[in-house]
């Protein structure tokens, strides 16, 4: 099974993405490096792990990181319009300046949701760094508490897009680069 036969073209090479991560990342340490206290860098199950795990090692402000697992997709190419929480942090985030690593916003049913969530547990404020932005999906409209910024890396087209973090129906994750699926790919397995 070749995994690349699938995508129809790729948007952002290996190399534009560690471009663009690079970037993110000198934006975000220049803007969290005078808080006194380790800005809370919290990474978005499963899909942003890749783009976490780039970001962090390009940061060069002390952090701690964390994971939070939340999911609304399933196995389909539609959020279901409720994301639910199934796994929380473990770092306590009461006082503390918060960024959320996404890999990507679309509805942003989990960012708005997610925003509530932390702000519940107190952070002072909450920021996303998102490697995409899917604009023209937006259903939710989301105020980010304390003044938290909204960092993007690319604004994404209106297609389902796959890879470097990025599933459909879980596969897909691992190609190196974010291209877009071939619809008769989800087309036939909703079918099926
Ligand atoms: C995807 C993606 C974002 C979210 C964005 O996660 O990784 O977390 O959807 O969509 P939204 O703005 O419409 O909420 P998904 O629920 O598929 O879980 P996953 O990260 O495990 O793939
Ligand atoms: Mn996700
Ligand atoms: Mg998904």
């Amino acid at each position: 099974m070749v995994m690349d036969g699938d995508i129809e073209r790729v948007l952002w090479t290996e190399e534009e993405i560690a471009g663009r991560v690079a970037e993110l990342a000198a934006q975000i340490s220049d803007d969290f490096q005078r808080f006194p206290s380790p800005v809370v860098v919290v990474g978005v199950a499963t899909g942003a792990f890749l783009f976490l795990a780039d970001i962090v090692r390009k940061i060069t402000i002390p952090i701690v990181v964390d994971f939070i697992r939340v999911e609304s997709y399933g196995s389909g190419t539609e959020s279901n319009g409720s994301p639910i929480i199934s796994c929380d942090l473990k770092v306590d985030v009461s006082g503390k300046h918060v960024i959320v690593v996404e890999d990507i916003v679309d509805t942003g049913n989990t960012i708005s949701c997610l925003n509530s969530h932390l702000m519940s547990k107190g952070a002072s404020s909450i920021s996303v760094c998102a490697l995409l932005n899917k604009p023209a999906r937006r259903r939710v409209p989301f105020k980010l508490a304390g003044e938290g910024k909204f960092y993007s890396g690319f604004e994404c087209p209106n297609h389902f897009v796959v890879g470097y973090g990025l599933d459909f129906a879980e596969l897909y994750r691992n190609l190196s680069y974010i291209g877009v699926l071939k619809s008769e790919k989800y087309n036939q397995a909703e079918e099926n």
